[in-house]
């Protein structure tokens, strides 16, 4: 077990660039399945999830190398075998081994997803999706069993806009037979990015990143290239952790308009924003307003980021209050930021946060924002070394980060407990 120590109150400064994203990554490494030769990935990011599919598709006899950040999967050989428990309980999103599964062999067993833990993640919509497409689903001690004579294309309203969802019915409404159309789609940047990789392998799919997506089934699907979408938490992430440091940074390799919720904010605070091409300069201020923050899907500002900006509004003047529509209970950084002496108290859906100064705590990540949330608040705190437990939260979505914090000027370093 590890743990990040943080020696703070130094401004970040210089450029960082960003990875590949991850909540990208662990549904087009499932999607690869659904091809009959080589998919070659571009640009991933190196986290412990990514390492998990790797392995995950091996299981199944699927070739898997890697050369730097792109990796090789050639599926040719690839067989259905139930995965009831084993590396599928080490991920929140092994679900979508579910949808690739049942599009390519209309059959898999699954364990139920595992991941971060701020609370109960439900699959009834992924599951109501395979249903209407022509499966029968059941709950086999903890494991998901999915059967289908075949997939015929139907019509899906989602009751929930879910992420998971999207992609899930995305993916096995690839190989059913005629049209499927998704009403009520989530519209995050990454569902954009399985259906670009699923439409290079020659699916037939219109209209992602809107509210009502089309895809025709195919019986079959080949091999591609693609570079996976920059992360845009991770990105946010080292832009509130810029304005929380009063630093100056250029943030590399972003898409702009993937961040447009969150920037809007930062400047509504009085951050010092500059938007290139491909990147974002945060330049901090000594002092900032306070901000009322809702969290809401996409494109509204990203419930990932919440996290992290509490810790900014912090050091905010005056009160913000921050609310998080996509979760009701997302908040167990709280009680982490009141130990080293923030003052916010949660009602319901809703943080109410005033700006005070932070001291250095021995704290405790229990999720993975949760952990970049800790870290951001460290970097602020002048005397003393805040230690941030629950590390291995924190390097499911941050690659590089003590790396990337060191090069930018943090004194941070990891520490075995
Ligand atoms: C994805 O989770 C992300 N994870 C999450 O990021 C992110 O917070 C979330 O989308 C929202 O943007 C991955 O992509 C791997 P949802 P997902 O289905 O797909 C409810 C991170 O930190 N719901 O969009 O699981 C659900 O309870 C992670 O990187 C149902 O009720 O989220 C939630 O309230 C954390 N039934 C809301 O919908 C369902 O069948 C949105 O969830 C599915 C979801």
């Amino acid at each position: 077990m590890e743990k990040l120590m943080i020696s703070g109150g130094r401004p970040l400064q210089g450029t960082v660039t960003i990875s590949g994203a991850k909540n990208s990554a662990i549904a087009l490494i499932p999607a690869a399945i659904l091809a009959e030769s080589e998919v070659i990935l571009d640009n991933l990011p190196l986290l412990s999830d990514v390492a998990v599919y790797s392995e995950i598709l091996e299981e199944l006899g699927a070739t898997v190398s890697w050369d730097g950040n792109s990796m090789r999967i050639d599926p040719s050989h690839i067989i259905s075998l139930p995965m009831p428990n084993g590396p599928v309980k080490k991920l929140r999103a092994s679900y979508y081994m579910m949808g690739a599964l049942l599009g390519r062999f209309k059959e898999t067993t699954i364990g139920l997803p595992g991941g971060c833990n701020f609370e109960p993640r439900p699959i009834d919509q992924h599951i109501k999706g395979f249903e209407a497409l022509g499966a029968t689903v059941t709950n086999e001690h903890g494991a998901i069993h999915l059967h289908a004579k075949e997939l015929k294309g139907a019509k899906i309203y989602l009751d929930v806009v879910s992420v998971g969802a999207t992609i899930n019915i995305m993916l096995a409404a690839t190989r059913a037979k005629g049209s499927t159309i998704i009403e009520n789609a989530a519209k995050e940047p990454e569902i954009i990015d399985v259906a670009t990789l699923l439409n290079s392998m020659g699916a037939s799919i219109k209209g992602a990143g809107t509210e009502t997506i089309r895809i025709e089934g195919k019986s079959e699907l080949h091999g591609c290239r693609h570079s996976i979408i920059p992360d845009r938490i991770q990105a946010g992430t080292y832009m509130i952790a810029a304005a929380a440091t009063r630093g100056n940074v250029l943030i590399d390799n972003v898409i702009p308009k993937h961040l447009e919720a969150l920037t809007a904010k930062l400047i509504e605070m009085g951050v010092g924003i500059e938007e290139l091409d491909e990147s974002i300069r945060v330049i901090g201020k000594p002092s900032y307003e306070h901000v009322d923050v809702k969290a809401l899907v996409y494109p509204g500002f990203a419930t990932d980021l919440q996290s992290p900006m509490t810790s900014l509004l912090t050091q905010a003047q005056g009160v913000s209050v921050l609310s998080d529509f996509v979760y009701s209970n997302r908040f167990k950084h709280v009680p982490e930021l009141i130990r080293m002496g923030a003052k916010i108290r949660v009602e319901g859906r809703s943080a109410i946060i005033e700006g005070h100064s932070l001291n250095a705590a021995k704290v405790k990540a229990a999720d993975l924002r949760a952990g970049a949330a800790l870290v951001i608040a460290g970097l602020t705190v002048e005397e003393g070394v805040t230690e941030v437990g629950g590390v291995e939260f924190i390097d499911r979505g941050y690659d590089n980060l003590v790396t990337n914090l060191r090069e930018l000027g943090a004194d941070v370093w990891r520490q075995t407990l």
